[in-house]
């Protein structure tokens, strides 16, 4: 009987797909939360599967808590930066994400706050609830349109792709984006014009981080690179929090140096800023919306996402070729 704890309760497609096998022995951490260190060592006791969320940090120490007979850790994510993949390497552990499956989910966010942010939907609605609504103005809440604008994509994955294809076909926004390597197809399709970051900085009207975080991507977007955008552009972030670095981007929304900021993740995550100061300063900010890392938030992503993991899983148990593992 293989033993499989997933740390946090999941869509149930993915839970009743693992109780199907009859090898399998499910269990789900009862805890409505993110579990306590002490408590994920203790759960992953004697597992041959773990299927974490990106909120647990999944090293040595976890691994080594399991014990030899693990197999697989299955990550609830696309974005696998909570792994320390020298230790699965090392211990011959496999992983898995869920990439694909969550895509449109996080485009469609994505797209949610480019539009909110230059149309000052947040504002507006605050606005108006607070009964301050005296009839038409020709200048009220003015904001930019995205027609003919530039659309900056930080990383051409599978996400960013998807955010430039909804920009150029939706919206008649140009692209230009950087990556590690150009993408030949994007720039025939749509008309995309791949530019180095620095280059992008200064022409985009909005910027669109992709990138997963990485050594070489963290704080990717510091007071260096904002001091290159125009101070009518936008920066949006779906992908994870410390590829920018906050504290500078704090000072360039406080200063007006940039337009706006929608963010739906954080360097300090779950906390929205680092600081206590820093976050009571931030919440008076009219030019910068938050979403709480919703952006994979469809009842869609959310369950073929539960089904991925729960697969990955089913195969590596089975010796099975996996749909998703990660390349280690
Ligand atoms: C969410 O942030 C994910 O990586 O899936
Ligand atoms: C994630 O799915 C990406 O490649 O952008």
């Amino acid at each position: 009987m293989y033993k499989i704890f997933i740390t946090r309760k999941i869509p149930q497609i993915g839970i009743d797909l693992l109780k199907k096998q009859k090898n399998c022995q499910v269990k789900v951490s009862p805890h409505e939360r993110v579990l306590k260190r002490n408590e994920l060592l203790k759960a992953v006791k004697g597992c041959d599967a773990i299927l974490s969320q990106l909120t647990d940090k999944i090293d040595q120490e976890v691994l080594q808590a399991a014990g030899q007979q693990l197999k697989i850790v299955a990550n609830y994510a696309v974005g696998y930066d909570n792994f320390d993949l020298k230790s699965f390497k090392q211990l011959k552990i496999k992983a898995s994400n869920t990439p694909g499956v969550l895509t449109q989910a996080v485009a469609e966010h994505t797209f949610a706050l480019i539009l909110a942010i230059t149309k000052r939907i947040v504002e507006a609605d605050k606005f108006t609830r607070a009964g301050k609504y005296k009839g038409w103005a020709p200048e009220l809440l003015l904001g930019p349109q995205l027609e003919e604008k530039i659309l900056g994509i930080v990383g051409l994955g599978r996400i960013g792709f998807s955010v430039a294809q909804k920009a150029v076909v939706g919206m008649g926004m140009k692209v230009v984006y950087t990556d590690l390597k150009p993408n030949k197809k994007f720039e025939k399709n749509y008309k995309g014009k791949f530019l180095r970051l620095t280059e992008l900085l200064k022409i985009a009207d909005v910027i669109s981080l992709h990138v997963p975080l990485l050594p070489t991507t963290r704080h990717m977007i510091s007071s260096k690179q904002l001091k290159l955008m125009k101070d009518s552009s936008y920066l949006i972030n779906t992908s994870r929090g410390a590829v920018i670095d906050e504290k500078a981007l704090w000072i360039a929304l406080k200063n007006r140096q940039i337009a706006g900021a929608a963010l739906d993740v954080f360097e300090c995550e779950p906390k929205i800023a680092c600081s206590k100061k820093q976050e009571q300063m931030i919440k008076k900010f009219d030019n910068l919306i938050l979403t709480p890392h919703t952006a994979s938030a469809t009842f869609e992503a959310r369950d073929a996402m539960a089904e991925l993991a729960a697969k990955n899983i089913i195969a590596v148990l089975n010796n099975k070729k996996a749909p998703s593992l990660i390349k280690i």
